[in-house]
C-alpha cells in the first residue's frame, strides 16, 4: 500500500497528463494499479470495454480509480501560451484589466469627489445658517436692550437707576461722569457769583415800558418753511451777537436764518416729524432741536449737517435746553423721561423718569445749571436737581399740560404757561406760586420767555402780549401775525422782540 501510494504521487508529480488522450484532463483520476493518470471520462470507457489499466493491462475495476482534488477555479495554463503568441496574449489580458481596473478607480474618484462637494456644500450652508442666527441673536439683544427701560417705566418704577446701572454694558445712561460734574459745579458756582455781583441793577441800556408800547414789526421774514404742512412752531435766537434765529416747523425742517446781511444760512433737513423745539447753543455754532419723530438732533450751522441724532426716548420730543456750560443738553419726552446728554459726543448720562409716569411737554435749565424744571402733561411742574437727579420740589397749580416755562436770569423765578390759560410765577426760594396770570376766554398759549435783564416777559399765544417783570403788568400786545403766535425771544436790552408763528413768518419788533 505505502508502494502503491508513492507510485502514485510520482505519476503525479511527473505529469497530471492523461494517459489516454495525452491531454490535460478536466477530472483526473489515478490508477491504484499502475498510478497512471487519466481523464475519467475516458478511463471509465476504457474499463467499461477491457476491464484493465491501460498502461500495464493488469485487471482494474472502477472502484480502484482514485480521484485527484485540484482546485477547481485555477485553470491549467496551456503549454502553448509559453510560447510567443502566448506571451503577447497575457500581455494584452494584463493590460485589459489595467485598462479596466484605472477605469473603476476614474469611477471612484469622480464619486468621491461628488461626495465631497455635497460635504462641502453643506458646511458651507451650516456656516452660512450660524452666521444668520449669530446676527439674529445680536438683533435681539439690541431689541431687549432698548426695550428694558420701558418695562421698567411702565412697571411704574420712577427709580431705575440701579437696573441701569447693571444694563451698563448694554448702553444705557450709567450717570454723569465724575468730570462733567466738576464742570457743572464750577460752572455753577461762576454764574451764582457773577449773578450775585450784579445784584437787581437794571442794565444802562435797557428799552424802556414806554419804548416797548411802542413796538411795531419792522422787519418780517416770509414763508421760511413749507406750506404743507405750514407753519413754524418755535423759534430760538442766538445770543452772541443776535443776528441769527433758528426755527422750527411742522414741516420737520430746522431753518438759520440771518439777520444782517439777510440770508437762509442754513436749512437742516432729517426729521420726520413736527418740531416742537430748538434752541441755539452759544458760542458753538450748533443748533438743537426736539420733534414728534422721538429724536432730538444736534446740527451743525455751517452747513446744515446733522453732528448726533439722540434716539434714547420712546415717545415724542417735546422740550431740549442748552445747559449754561453750553456742553449738554436737556431733553424731556411724552414717554414721561428726561435726558442728560452730552452734545459733542452725543452720549446720554442720565435718563430719569416722572415719578408719576406722566408725560413731559416742557423742560428747562436753570440758568445756574444745577437744577432744571420739567412741566408735565397733567400740570405739575417738578424741579430736578441734576447731580443726584432728586425731586426738589413740586408745583402743581396748574390745571393742564405745561406749554412753555422760562426761569428768570435773578435766579429766583420761573414762569411757566399751560394749557389752562395761565402763566404763572413761581418763587423758588418760597416754591409757591407768587402770581397767576389768566389769559382771556378762548386765548391759546404756546410760549413764556422772559428777558435777559429779568424786567420783561413775553407771551407768545394768540398774540404775542409783553409783561413787566415786578407787577406782572402788560406793557404791550403785538397782533401783526396772522396766525397763532408760536415762540418769542428778546433781542439784547429788550431792544427788540423776535416771533414765530403758524402764518409762516419770523417777524422783528421794535421801535
Ligand atoms: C489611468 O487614468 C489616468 C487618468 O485618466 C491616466 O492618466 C493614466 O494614464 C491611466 N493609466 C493607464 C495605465 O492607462
Ligand atoms: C445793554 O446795554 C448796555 C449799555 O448800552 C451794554 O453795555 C450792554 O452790553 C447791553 N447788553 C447786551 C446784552 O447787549
Ligand atoms: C414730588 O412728587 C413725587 C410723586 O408725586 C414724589 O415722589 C416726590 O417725592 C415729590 N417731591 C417732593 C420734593 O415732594
Amino acid at each position: 500500500m505505502r508502494r502503491r501510494l508513492h507510485l502514485i504521487w510520482t505519476s503525479v508529480k511527473m505529469s497530471l497528463i492523461c494517459g489516454l488522450s495525452g491531454e490535460v484532463p478536466e477530472d483526473p483520476v489515478v490508477s491504484s494499479i499502475s498510478g497512471g493518470v487519466y481523464e475519467r471520462r475516458l478511463i471509465e470507457k476504457y474499463v467499461d470495454e477491457y476491464g484493465t489499466d491501460p498502461n500495464n493491462g493488469e485487471a482494474l475495476a472502477k472502484e480502484q480509480l482514485i480521484a485527484i482534488k485540484a482546485p477547481k477555479f485555477v485553470k491549467p495554463k496551456l503549454a502553448p501560451l509559453a510560447g510567443v503568441p502566448g506571451l503577447l496574449k497575457t500581455l494584452q489580458d494584463e493590460w485589459d484589466s489595467v485598462m479596466l481596473y484605472n477605469h473603476t478607480l476614474k469611477q471612484q474618484l469622480q464619486s468621491t469627489r461628488q461626495e465631497l462637494s455635497h460635504a462641502l456644500y453643506q458646511h458651507d450652508a451650516a456656516c452660512r445658517v450660524i452666521a444668520r442666527l449669530q446676527k439674529e441673536l445680536a438683533a435681539a439683544r439690541e431689541a431687549l436692550a432698548t426695550l428694558k427701560p420701558q418695562i421698567v417705566m411702565s412697571n411704574g418704577g420712577g427709580d431705575h437707576r440701579e437696573s441701569m446701572a447693571e444694563d451698563g454694558d448694554i448702553g444705557q445712561p450709567m450717570g454723569i461722569p465724575e468730570p462733567v460734574l466738576k464742570k457743572i459745579v464750577t460752572r455753577n458756582e461762576q454764574l451764582t457769583a457773577e449773578r450775585k455781583q450784579r445784584g437787581k441793577a437794571v442794565p444802562e441800556g435797557l428799552a424802556t415800558v414806554d419804548q416797548i408800547k411802542g413796538y411795531h414789526v419792522t422787519h418780517s421774514i416770509p414763508s421760511l418753511h413749507k406750506t404743507t404742512p405750514g407753519g413754524i412752531t418755535c423759534i430760538d435766537i442766538q445770543t452772541g451777537d443776535y443776528k441769527q434765529v433758528v426755527t422750527g416747523g411742522n414741516d420737520g425742517m430746522v431753518v438759520v436764518h440771518q439777520r444782517d446781511p439777510e440770508n437762509v444760512v442754513a436749512s437742516c433737513k432729517g426729521h420726520t416729524g413736527k418740531i416742537n423745539r430748538v434752541a441755539f447753543v452759544p458760542t458753538k455754532n450748533v443748533v438743537l432741536s426736539a420733534s414728534d419723530d422721538k429724536t432730538f438732533r444736534a446740527w451743525n450751522v455751517e452747513d446744515g449737517k446733522c453732528l448726533h441724532t439722540f434716539g434714547i426716548h420712546r415717545g415724542a420730543v417735546k422740550a431740549v435746553s442748552v445747559h449754561p456750560a453750553w456742553d449738554y443738553v436737556l431733553s424731556a419726552s411724552l414717554d414721561s423721561t428726561w435726558a442728560f446728554s452730552d452734545i459733542a459726543t452725543g452720549r446720554t448720562y442720565r435718563l430719569e423718569s416722572d415719578p408719576d409716569n406722566l408725560g413731559i411737554t416742557a423742560a428747562q435749565f436753570h440758568p445756574d445749571g444745577m437744577i432744571l424744571a420739567a412741566g408735565t402733561s397733567r400740570g405739575i411742574i417738578r424741579i430736578w436737581e441734576i447731580r443726584q437727579a432728586e425731586s426738589a420740589a413740586n408745583f402743581t397749580d396748574h390745571l393742564d399740560e405745561v406749554v412753555g416755562m422760562s426761569f428768570s436770569e435773578n435766579g429766583y423765578h420761573l414762569v411757566s404757561a399751560s394749557k389752562d390759560n395761565t402763566v404763572q410765577v413761581w418763587d423758588l426760594r418760597k416754591l409757591k406760586t407768587i402770581k397767576t396770570i389768566t389769559m382771556p376766554d378762548n386765548y391759546k398759549i404756546n410760549d413764556v420767555v422772559v428777558d435777559q435783564s429779568a424786567t420783561y416777559m413775553a407771551v407768545a399765544g394768540t398774540d404775542l402780549k409783553v409783561y413787566r417783570c415786578k407787577e406782572w403788568s402788560e406793557v404791550v400786545t403785538l397782533k401783526e401775525h396772522t396766525a397763532d403766535v408760536t415762540g418769542v425771544r428778546f433781542g439784547p436790552n429788550a431792544s427788540f422782540l423776535v416771533s414765530s408763528s403758524l402764518d409762516r413768518s419770523v417777524k422783528y419788533f421794535s421801535e
